[in-house]
């Protein structure tokens, strides 16, 4: 499809990218010798690159965000009428857009009722790292000051993120980090570290419980978890698991700090992953598919007892959170959100998600049946995990490089996945599908079809 109109501009474009811009999470010498892929287009599930080259996207923009597909000029508009009505002004002062999406999301959140918005979703969860840190200071006397997360997890790209990251080879490098966090097991039990146990998930939410009676329970301020994990291996929670967790925090009064950064807003088939096991967080912070990408906003959502701490004594002028995002004012993204909100509703993604997710899981066991080479399927709607081992028996990882072959076996059929990558060292061996909340059959039966090619391909 010829939707490039004029390729002598785009000649220029791609030289002008590979002179002059520095792409993430990509080394760039093979640039000298092939050009980098520039997308120009995207309709629905459908992307077209510089060349005029058709793309089905099964990873929503590369990083599981573009929830409700491309080309939603509905949003466009929504945007477009707030920016010429109103672009900016920081957020110390309300805006229409951002007061209104508040409430639609507090609706869908029972338990919580403040909404504080940021542009990335490392920032939301900064954000919570800096609020447990004063309630520390103002409320325990300087205790409780510590911050718990999961081997495995990533939260974001910042020190304090990295800090409070799981997947060693993205801290690699970039130490010294802050200190105050503290490294609690992951959860995946098709890697289970306890050996024989009766139930796995309450296993391994206790031994969150050894790491804080190790810790001593007065140092403990909050844990921060994703619901399931992402770039870490898509990483579903065992049985038993989120219960237990909830029951730990409670017990040693530890505040509970999800991560939906990529579950939230139905990439799990609910509008957030915890809704999925009954448990009541202290904080939720969100940013990919709040605005599915047309809008940089992230939110970060707490209960009415955090928010009151940091009211407590006007008198104090240091006492309230003194924070500031300056593009946490920008208006359009809230503006996208609740047209993104609303579109999700009116075309019913969250029961689409749902029944989507099941038939990809279906396909992708089936192509576990034909492809020894597949250790482990796993997944929660459409955000699924296909683990590649060398041996079943042993579960030794397949090859970073044939894993990576995969991967571009399926975009050389035009078909985009991910896999896990440059995040836990020895074990980035798991293709990741997080296609948008709009797929429909076809879609998927396509995308499970070119992993069956492509692991054929490069497995035989
Ligand atoms: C679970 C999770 N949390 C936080 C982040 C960081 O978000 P951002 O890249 O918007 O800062 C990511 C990014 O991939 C993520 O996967």
């Amino acid at each position: 499809m010829g939707i490039v109109e004029n390729p002598n501009d785009i000649g220029h474009v791609v030289e002008a990218d590979r002179e002059h811009v520095w792409h993430h999470l990509t080394q760039h010498k093979p640039f000298e010798s092939a050009d980098p892929r520039i997308f120009v287009e995207g309709r629905g599930m459908r992307l077209w690159d510089a060349t005029g080259r058709e793309y089905l996207d099964g990873v929503s923009g590369g990083v599981w965000t573009v929830n409700v597909g491309y080309g939603r000029e509905s949003i466009a508009d929504a945007v477009r009428d707030q920016l010429v009505k109103l672009n900016y002004f920081a957020n110390s002062a309300g805006s229409i857009p951002g007061a209104l999406f508040a409430e639609r999301l507090i609706e869908k959140m029972p338990g919580l009722t403040r909404i504080y918005y940021s542009n990335s979703g490392s920032e939301a969860n900064e954000k919570v790292f800096k609020m447990v840190r004063q309630i520390s200071h103002r409320h325990h006397d300087g205790r409780k000051y510590k911050i718990l997360y999961r081997d495995r997890d990533y939260h974001g790209t910042t020190l304090g993120c990295l800090a409070a990251g799981g997947q060693s080879e993205r801290r690699d490098q970039y130490g010294p980090l802050p200190e105050g966090f503290v490294e609690v097991p992951h959860c995946l039990e098709y890697r289970g570290q306890f050996g024989d146990t009766g139930n796995y998930g309450e296993r391994a939410a206790d031994a969150i419980e050894d790491v804080i009676l190790r810790e001593g329970p007065d140092t403990i301020g909050a844990i921060c978890l994703e619901p399931v994990t992402a770039g870490g291996g898509v990483i579903t929670p065992p049985k038993g698991y989120w219960e237990r967790v909830q029951e730990i925090c409670r017990r040693y009064d530890i505040l509970l700090h999800i991560d939906e950064v990529v579950c939230g807003v139905g990439r799990t088939g609910k509008w957030f992953g915890y809704q999925h096991f009954g448990i009541e967080p202290d904080f939720v912070t969100m940013a990919k598919g709040v605005a599915s990408g047309y809008a940089a906003i992230s939110c970060m959502a707490t209960t009415e007892k955090v928010f009151e701490m940091f009211k407590d004594d006007p008198s104090d002028p240091m006492s309230y959170f003194r924070d500031i995002s300056t593009f946490g004012g920008c208006v359009a993204g809230p503006a996208a959100a609740l047209e993104n909100m609303r579109i999700i509703e009116d075309e019913n993604l969250l029961e689409n998600t749902a029944a989507m997710g099941e038939r990809l899981l279906g396909n992708l066991r089936e192509v576990q049946e034909r492809h020894a080479v597949i250790g482990d399927v796993r997944g929660l709607g459409l955000f699924c995990g296909v683990e590649l081992v060398a041996d079943r028996r042993t579960k030794h990882p397949a090859d970073e490089k044939l894993v990576q072959a995969v991967v571009a076996d399926c975009m050389a059929q035009g078909v985009i996945i991910g896999a896990t990558n440059r995040s836990i060292a020895g074990f980035n061996n798991t293709l990741c599908l997080s296609p948008a909340l709009i797929a429909g059959e076809d879609d998927i039966d396509a995308l499970t079809a070119s992993i069956g090619k492509a692991l054929t391909k490069v497995f035989g």
